[in-house]
C-alpha cells in the first residue's frame, strides 16, 4: 500500500507540526480510529481498502491544520485533499475525484444517497466518535447509521 503509506507519512508528519497539544493528540487519534474503522468496514462492504484508508487519512485535513470552521471543513479539506493527492504524482484522477468526492460529503451523516466510499467515510467516522465516547446524544438517523454498519461488522 505504497499510496497509503505516503499519505500517512505526510499527515502525520503535518499533525505532529500542531502546536496545541490538546488539538495535536484530536488530530492524530481521531484519524487513526477512523482509519481502524474504515479498514474494516472497507473489508466487510468489498470498498477498495487503500482508498478507504485514504479518505480516513485526509477526511479531517482542514479542521485539524487550518482552524477553519466546522461547517466548512468537509469542503475544505476535499480541496486540500485534491491538491495534495495531485502534487504526489500516485493517483489517477479518478481515484482523486473519488476520494474528494467522498471526504467533501462526509459531514452530511443524515444523507444516505452518496457512493459507497463515500458512505463508507462517514459510518467511520461515526463509528470512531461513538467508541471514544459510547454515551453521545445519537439523533434518529446517526443512530440507525450506526447499527446498520456494526451489522456489517458482524457478518
Ligand atoms: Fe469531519
Amino acid at each position: 500500500m505504497n499510496k497509503y503509506e505516503t499519505v500517512k507519512d505526510y499527515v502525520y508528519s503535518q499533525y505532529a507540526k500542531i502546536n496545541l497539544e490538546s488539538l495535536r493528540i484530536e488530530a492524530i487519534s481521531h484519524t487513526s480510529q477512523v482509519d481502524l474503522c474504515i479498514t474494516q468496514l472497507a473489508m466487510a462492504r468489498d470498498i477498495d481498502i487503500e482508498t478507504a484508508k485514504i479518505c480516513a487519512l485526509l477526511h479531517d485535513f482542514a479542521q485539524f491544520t487550518k482552524n477553519c470552521s466546522h461547517a466548512e471543513h468537509a469542503r475544505i479539506s476535499s480541496i486540500v485533499a485534491s491538491k495534495y493527492l495531485e502534487e504526489t504524482g500516485l493517483f489517477t484522477q479518478e481515484e482523486m475525484d473519488h476520494i474528494a468526492y467522498a471526504i467533501g460529503q462526509h459531514s452530511h451523516k443524515e444523507a444516505y444517497n452518496d457512493p459507497p466510499l463515500c458512505e463508507c467515510l462517514k459510518d467511520a467516522d461515526l463509528m470512531a466518535r461513538f467508541f471514544v465516547d459510547p454515551k453521545m446524544e445519537l439523533s434518529g438517523t446517526k443512530k440507525q447509521r450506526l447499527l446498520d454498519a456494526c451489522a456489517d461488522l458482524a457478518r
